[in-house]
């Protein structure tokens, strides 16, 4: 079965097509286009400027991902589209652009969760390096980290979830982009703040954790931020190496958060593997640091191949093949946006 995914959620115009068979599933092609140029210039991204430019680049990359998997419309057996969550604008993009070829070639269209599609992204994929070759054992735990979302899910099997912890403010790669914002690195700040914090001192500033003594598996990163805010305030001359260590004591604060929560959730809930997914699990201190923990608590830890870690439109092939989306089908003049919904609604 030949899917075409595609993925206008958020600052990236991502089209991919794979190909399940019995044999297994293969990534036929797997296009991407970052807008972080156009918002870098706002320190954010703007959802109406992300969609003027998704309108502009989505044929194009269309129109690659088709020709790189050397197919045509004709040979889609399925559309897996973004729905939700994201911004509505963006969103409606991608949605419309599968409506249209659905309706023109008759084509079953999938409406995908944003994060179920995070979550798919460790599943078996072949021709994506470091791909992982076999299923996750479930339940498992997700760990969630974007810049929209930091959520610990139970994954009971695909399709079926319970949240069991999320953001009461900022989510993990927000925070990340906003401390950015304070050192004057440009958006999107976590790749920037991961490169200064490798040249600084992490012991340097004593910053919060914030909640991780508490009982509940939620997060809270706002405070955090504010911490940075006053540690900046404090110096008159911001030199690079202040910022490299500010950059790395935050980086290891967030990073004790997050793998804190993980494994609080361990405990109470016995997952048979852990799941690392999202943009911010690009970040090298938590995956080594949660690769360290997993190994020595004999947990078995799945990390988000690099390729799939940011938004792209591999994984929501893979939510829909995995997902076996055939009962969820569509048809394309029911399609619309759903930018607040949750996976486990
Ligand atoms: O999943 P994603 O591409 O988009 C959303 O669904 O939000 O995640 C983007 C987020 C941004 O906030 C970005 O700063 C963060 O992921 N990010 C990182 C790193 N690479 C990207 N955060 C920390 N360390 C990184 N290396
Ligand atoms: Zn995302």
């Amino acid at each position: 079965m030949i899917i075409l995914g595609i993925e206008t959620s958020c600052d990236d115009t991502a089209v991919s097509v794979i190909n399940t068979t019995k044999r297994g599933t293969r990534s036929l092609s797997h296009i991407h286009y970052s807008q972080i140029k156009t918002h870098k210039k706002y320190g954010g991204v703007v959802p109406e400027v992300a969609a003027r430019e998704h309108t502009v680049t989505i044929i194009p990359t269309l129109t690659a991902a088709l020709d790189k998997a050397r197919i045509t419309e004709k040979n889609i057996d399925c559309i897996a589209v973004t729905q939700g969550p994201g911004l509505s604008p963006a969103l409606s993009v991608g949605i419309d652009t599968a409506r249209i070829l659905s309706q023109r070639h008759t084509i079953p269209l999938a409406g995908i969760n944003h994060i179920e599609g995070h979550i798919a992204s460790v599943w078996p994929i072949q021709e994506i390096p470091h791909a992982h070759t076999r299923v996750p054992q479930l339940p498992a735990l997700a760990l969630v980290v974007s810049g929209g979302h930091t959520e610990l899910i139970l994954v009971k099997k695909f399709g079926s979830y319970m949240l069991l912890g999320k953001t009461r403010d900022d989510a993990a790669g927000e925070a990340f982009d906003k401390v950015a914002a304070l050192l004057e690195l440009p958006y999107p700040g976590g790749p920037k703040i991961s490169m200064y914090a490798r040249r600084g001192d992490d012991n340097a500033f004593d910053f919060p954790r914030p909640m991780i003594r508490n009982e509940s598996l939620d997060f809270s990163f706002a405070g955090l931020k504010t911490a940075v805010r006053y540690a900046l305030e404090k110096h008159q001359r911001q030199s690079k190496q202040l910022k490299q260590n500010i950059a790395a004591s935050f980086e290891q604060a967030v990073v004790e958060v997050l793998i804190e929560k993980t494994l609080r959730a361990e405990q109470r809930y016995h997952p048979k593997s852990i799941l690392l997914v999202g943009g911010v699990s690009a970040n090298r201190l938590l995956r080594s640091t949660l690769r360290s923990r997993c190994k020595k608590n004999h947990l078995p830890l799945y990390l988000a191949p690099p390729k799939l870690t940011q938004d792209n439109a591999t994984m929501i092939c893979m939510a829909a093949a995995y997902g076996n989306k055939k009962g969820a089908l569509s048809a394309w003049k029911r399609m619309h946006a759903e930018p607040g919904w949750h996976i486990t609604s």
